[in-house]
């Protein structure tokens, strides 16, 4: 009988032991895998504070972005809703397979989160319809809200004059940017800039 549960036991945990790294190394391996594809990325993101050339804005922060809006972003650039020349040929060169590598090592690289409230943006009209989804009540939004916080002031201004002007299309900021003012963007893209969040990913990581 005792040898039957031993060997029950043993059995079981031979088991497990097969059965429980088969999961988190596999997630490593994308991870990973993201690392590597990352390497030309990083030339332009992996450099605090790098410029586009031509508008000049700072480039995205991606460091803890969460990797659901990565590859939306990818995949827009891929097929065309979002207008940015090289990142269009970044895009149209990656398989779907790549993008979810990418997109993994890219949200591993930190933890950020809107951590905002309307508390936080009271007396400011504008910004309290953009905390039901950019902030603590938007976690469970689909699709998935890029996090804003610790963004680049300047990208964040150049993504809402897309919106307005409706140069990114097919989602729904368009509708949420139309009615704001230039200095309604700039106020809200200060206020999110100078809060903690998003960082510039670090290569040697
Ligand atoms: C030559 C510089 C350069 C390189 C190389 C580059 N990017 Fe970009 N990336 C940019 C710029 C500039 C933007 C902002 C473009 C825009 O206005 O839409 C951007 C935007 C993005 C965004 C959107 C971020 C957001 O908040 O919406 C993602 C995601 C991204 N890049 C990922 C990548 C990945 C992955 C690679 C490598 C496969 C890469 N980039 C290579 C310059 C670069
Ligand atoms: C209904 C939910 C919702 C509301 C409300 C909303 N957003 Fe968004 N926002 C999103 C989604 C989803 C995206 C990603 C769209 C895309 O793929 O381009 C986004 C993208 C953005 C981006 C681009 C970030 C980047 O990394 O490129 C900015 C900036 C932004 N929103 C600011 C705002 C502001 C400012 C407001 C208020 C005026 C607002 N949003 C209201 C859902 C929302």
């Amino acid at each position: 009988m005792i040898t039957n549960t031993y060997l029950a036991i043993a059995v079981l945990t031979a088991g497990l032991a097969v059965a429980l790294p088969a999961r988190p190394a596999q997630a490593e391996d994308a991870t990973d895998q993201g690392k590597v594809l990352a390497y030309t990325c990083m030339g332009c993101h992996g450099i605090e504070g790098y410029r586009n050339a031509y508008p000049s804005y700072r480039v995205p922060r991606l460091g803890g972005q969460k990797s659901a809006y990565i590859k939306s972003a990818l995949i827009a650039y891929r097929n065309g809703n979002r207008p940015h020349p090289t990142m269009q040929a970044q895009g149209g060169s990656l398989s779907d397979e790549d993008i979810d590598q990418l997109a993994a090592w890219f949200g591993s690289q930190g933890e950020a989160s809107d951590d905002v409230d309307a508390e936080d943006v009271a007396g400011f009209a504008p910004a309290a319809i953009c905390v039901t989804c950019h902030g603590v009540a938007g976690a469970g939004v689909e699709p998935q809200p890029p996090v804003l916080s610790g963004q680049q002031e300047d990208y964040l201004v150049h993504a809402l004059g897309q919106y307005k002007t409706g140069k990114r299309s097919g989602n729904v900021m368009v509708a949420f940017a139309a009615g704001l003012s230039d200095a309604d963007i700039a106020t809200i893209a200060a206020f999110y800039a100078a809060r903690d969040g998003l960082i510039t990913p670090d290569k040697d990581r």
